[in-house]
């Protein structure tokens, strides 16, 4: 029996996940690192904490399933995307990552759409230029910090930094390359004429690959360091959200994934490029040769409950408060939740934006506040389920649910009544590091190729259907929750 290992470097931790060839799960650890903002609009981590955060879980994974290394037979990555590791020429980490939530080069992106133009942008890339993005955050370093930009040799996501300490060999996926705004939507690989216009040297990009494709092996110190066998092969992977849907099935058009983690995210995949009007939501190669997917990304969906929770409550578990939630009507009599935390991505691309509680009364209580907070996420959700609607993707035969957020009954019941669709869920909740190790699999060639392995391995059960009467009420409240943004975009001022 062969074993395969997806780890992902998320945002809150770096997880080892085993499978077995049947896709049964074996064993899942995590090891948490800490994510700073120095500065308002600033988001950082540093680097070395994936690598001891990934040691500590591999370790932890092989003994959980009583593994010794030489079993496993393939390794995928996979973790949040667009995040910016600069390192010199000697392969020294030059300065923090800059994450996928930093939202401080707003400027770059408006000089980047100059240069382009945006129509030639979006037709090039397939995007906007979202603040988060790898390439506008590589320009604030330019503008900003030009002595750590002078020692730049290498532009490296945060998975890829780890396959670095991993195999020593600098490589990337399709589908993470793709949210650096560097790539050629169609052609699937750097766009020449982007690093010309933004004067950003081909060199420092490593080459990209399918998801499936192996990229290096583990070195014999990086052996030592985590418990793995030297020259256990190691696949692209994919960016966290390409490697998520993969790791529900949703591979091929018509079904959706809806993924409730820090981020939340309405992926749609598809079978050639497909971009929305100005670029407005994601489009990017999926994890599996042949395939793209459009997707809408708000930058706090369960991150908003947790900083509720941490801010508000930080000595009440999660499920008093959401006992409370669910004790309260739907639509909160009246109080809304504006989820933007960190500002905003899709669809409305604006790092100003802010998080705001809205139509206070004496009545309202806690479990308002939860409730509203659950609500505005949905709501969110709701609006980026439109925007891809606006780009073309018909309306989805099953939405497939993950993360952490769906792990409440209570939640996952306002998302099917606000998207008005029912959903359903695979047998694992630990999505992107579960499809990260299925893309291994196709590499060591468990299976022929990704859809097999995920009609192999994964059953997706129903865990919500709309209820018709809470519809009809969500549907007439998301109105209000859509005029808000635009009555107070004005006043988001970055302060
Ligand atoms: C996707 C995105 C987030 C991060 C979170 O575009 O920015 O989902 O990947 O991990």
């Amino acid at each position: 029996m062969a074993f395969l290992l997806g780890i992902d470097v998320s945002t809150t931790a770096t997880k080892a996940l085993l499978i077995d060839e049947g896709g049964a799960v074996v064993a899942v650890a995590g090891s948490p690192h800490e994510l700073h903002t120095p500065r308002p609009l600033w988001s950082e981590q540093d680097p070395a904490t994936w690598w001891q955060a990934a040691q500590q879980s591999i370790h932890e994974a092989l003994d959980q399933a009583g593994l010794n290394g030489g079993e496993v037979a393939a390794i995928g990555l996979t973790g949040q995307m667009h995040g910016l590791v600069l390192l010199d020429a000697e392969g020294r980490v030059l300065r923090p990552a800059m994450l996928w939530n930093d939202g401080r080069a707003g400027a770059e992106c408006d000089w980047i759409r100059e240069r382009l133009g945006l129509d030639h942008l979006v037709e090039i890339t397939g995007n906007d230029a979202f603040a988060g993005f790898t390439a506008p955050k590589l320009l604030w370093v330019r503008r900003h910090e030009p002595e750590v930009y002078r020692r730049a040799a290498h532009v490296l996501l945060p998975k890829d930094y780890l396959r670095y300490r991993l195999t020593g060999a600098f490589a990337t996926d399709r589908a993470g390359a793709g949210g650096t705004l560097l790539l050629d939507l169609k052609t699937r690989d750097w766009s020449e004429e982007m690093l010309d216009a933004l004067e950003i040297p081909p060199a420092w990009l490593p080459p990209t690959h399918e998801g499936p494709a192996i990229t290096g092996e583990v070195t014999p110190e990086a052996a030592e360091a985590t418990g793995l066998r030297a020259g256990t092969p190691v696949v692209a992977g994919g960016g966290d959200q390409a490697a998520q849907a993969v790791g529900v099935g949703a591979v091929r058009p018509g079904v959706m994934a809806l993924t409730l983690g820090t981020s939340g995210v309405v992926f749609a995949p598809a079978a050639r490029p497909v971009t929305a009007p100005q670029g407005r939501a994601h489009s990017f190669p999926h994890a599996l040769p042949g395939r793209w997917h459009l997707m809408g990304v708000m930058l706090s969906a369960a991150g908003s409950l947790r900083w509720y929770h941490d801010t508000f409550a930080p000595d009440a578990s999660y499920d008093a408060l959401l006992a409370e939630a669910a004790d309260v009507p739907p639509g909160c009599d009246g109080a809304f939740f504006l989820p933007y935390l960190s500002g905003e991505r899709t669809p409305h691309a604006n790092p100003h934006a802010r998080g705001v509680f809205f139509g206070l009364t004496l009545r309202h209580g806690r479990g308002h506040f939860t409730r509203a907070v659950l609500e505005g996420v949905a709501f969110g959700l709701r609006d980026n389920l439109a925007l891809l609607r606006e780009a073309g993707v018909p309306p989805p035969t099953e939405m497939r649910a993950s993360g952490g957020g769906v792990q409440s009954p209570l939640w996952r019941q306002i998302l099917a009544d606000v998207l008005n669709a029912p959903l359903t869920a695979p047998q694992t909740t630990e999505g992107a590091a579960f499809g990260a190790a299925l893309l291994a699999g196709v590499g060591a060639r468990v299976w022929p190729d990704v859809e097999t392995a995920c009609e192999s391995t994964i059953i997706c059960q129903p865990i919500a259907q709309p209820d018709a009467a809470s519809a009809a009420t969500y549907d007439a409240l998301h109105a209000t929750f859509g005029s808000l943004y635009p009555c107070m975009e004005p006043l988001f001022t970055g302060r």
